[in-house]
């Protein structure tokens, strides 16, 4: 099942070349879980067959032009689940960290870290700000990585800060519009997304990028993120360029 996305109505008659890509997509990397319990391995060999996939398809975006990706890694709510799972997803992210550094040098890829990072490790903490300084000045696609990120948090974050702007005099009440809030958000600067994929085939939003998907197009497609790749993301942003967005007009 693929609901929003008919094939023979897609692929066969739009290519990538035809059409206008997305400036920002996000992607909501699910299904690691599932994935693994069908094959009778543990979640974690399920986290490590996601993470190697994330590895291609960032590199595809990066190839064919996307400017912004967010992948959703870790989410606020997650840390709920079983020790040894939350552990098993630490190191992954440790062993990607360290490789990121020296890996996305040739690709050109700025790397950003979006979601609280004070609750890693300090290990992990150094390597992120590590990944960001070194990329920092690279002129290619940006990679926002969302690592215990919540939009809720997010929002709370925003709040706090822009109410001791407020406090300390640098802002008054009737400046807060819809841009300083945006220019709270960990995604400040960017454009928001275009695209959200979800994989995985759940029809929700599980606390990504609330504020900055107001009018962001959703496609949720039934395939597990391990199993998702570069032809359906395709077919994803080719179905994009099909759909008429109307932000409120006509
Ligand atoms: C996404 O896959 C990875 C994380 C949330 C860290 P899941 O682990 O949620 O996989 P399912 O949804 O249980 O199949
Ligand atoms: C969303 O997936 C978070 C990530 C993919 C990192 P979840 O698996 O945590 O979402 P729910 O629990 O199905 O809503
Ligand atoms: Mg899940």
């Amino acid at each position: 099942m693929l609901p929003f996305i008919s094939k023979k109505n897609n692929k066969s008659i739009l290519s990538l070349d035809d059409i206008k890509l997305p400036s920002h997509v996000g992607i909501i990397m699910d299904g690691n879980g599932r994935w693994a319990k069908k094959r009778g391995l543990p979640r974690s060999a399920g986290h490590s067959a996601g993470a190697n996939n994330f590895r291609t398809i960032t590199r595809y975006c990066n190839k064919i032009g996307i400017k912004y990706l967010t992948v959703y890694a870790f989410s606020t709510e997650n840390w709920k689940r079983p020790e040894d799972e939350v552990g098993a997803l630490m190191k992954l992210f440790k062993s990607y960290l360290q490789e990121a550094i020296a890996d996305f040098k040739d690709e050109n890829i700025v790397v950003k870290f979006i979601g609280d990072r004070n609750a890693f490790s300090p290990e992990l903490q150094s390597l992120i700000d590590e990944n960001e300084k070194l990329s920092a000045d690279r002129t290619g696609m940006v990679l926002n990585i969302a690592m215990n990120y919540g939009s809720r948090d997010e929002i709370v974050r925003a709040v706090k800060n822009i109410a001791v702007d407020v406090k300390d005099g640098c802002l008054t009440i009737d400046d807060i519009n819809e841009k300083v809030i945006s220019d709270n958000m960990y995604t400040a600067g960017q454009p928001d997304p275009d695209l959200v994929i979800r994989p995985s085939g759940e029809y929700r939003i599980s606390n990504f990028l609330l504020w900055q998907s107001a009018y962001t197009e959703y496609i949720i497609m039934d395939v597990l993120w391990p199993d998702f790749n570069t032809g359906m993301l395709d077919d994803a942003l080719i179905e994009f360029a099909r759909r008429n967005r109307r932000f409120g007009g006509v």
